[in-house]
């Protein structure tokens, strides 16, 4: 017999409405071609959260992001460090599948901003580990990943990490390298930030006043 879900705090259910208003959302052209929109999951209280570019074909059809083979990848990734999926939040860029998992444009990238932003508002991460070029470009503006990945960087009032994306190391035995050494420097950022890897959760409950305008 399924439980009637009680004590959901207020932030989950911002949280869940930001889902529910993704899930029918019409705001670009994405809406059309995609088979489920992939608002993101994880805690609300995650001190973590990864963002990838946008849903491939098998998150297209679960509705859940990360669930192929690239998020095979992530899995290990994470693991790597004793870190697991339900530790953290993983969302993207764009809720929607493109076409041919072509690169979102821009106008795309803009129109789905709000519920990034939203979702960031609500769950405030300590740190945003981006994934690719995509996530890197459209949340701090920087272009060259190669440059920038594994170190901390600020923006504006966020943290962001910048990682490859794990499917680029699916087929690029060097990648796959580097991006296993930029978790350990991940892991090193969270000891900094005294974020254990293994207990990335907040220790008190989040108010609604932690994130009202
Ligand atoms: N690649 C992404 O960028 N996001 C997913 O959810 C899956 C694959
Ligand atoms: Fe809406 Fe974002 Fe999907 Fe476009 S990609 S339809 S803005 S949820």
């Amino acid at each position: 017999m399924s439980e009637p879900k009680v004590g959901a705090s207020p932030l989950s259910l911002e949280l869940e409405e930001i889902a529910s208003k993704v899930r029918v959302c019409t705001l670009c052209p994405l809406s059309k071609s995609r088979t489920v929109a992939v608002p993101g999951e994880g805690p609300v209280d995650a001190k973590l959260m990864f963002v990838g570019e946008a849903p491939g074909a098998e998150e297209d059809k679960q509705g859940r992001p990360f669930v192929g083979a690239a998020g095979k990848n992530l899995n290990s990734l994470l693991n790597l460090i004793g870190l697991n999926r339900e530790d953290i939040f993983i969302t993207n860029i764009v809720k929607c599948r493109p076409p041919e998992n072509r690169v979102p444009t821009w106008d795309e990238r803009n129109a789905c901003s709000p519920y990034l932003k939203g979702q960031i508002r609500i769950i405030k991460p300590a740190l945003i580990c981006t994934l690719g070029n995509t996530a890197l470009e459209t949340l701090t503006g920087a272009t060259s990943i190669s440059r920038v990945h594994g170190q901390t960087m600020k923006k504006e009032d966020m943290l962001i990490f910048p990682l490859y994306h794990p499917a680029a190391a699916l087929h690029n035995p060097k990648l796959k390298s580097v991006l296993e050494s930029d978790m350990q420097k991940l892991n090193e950022a969270l000891k900094q930030l005294q974020l254990p890897s293994s207990t990335p959760k907040r220790s008190g409950s989040p108010k609604l006043d932690d994130f009202m305008p």
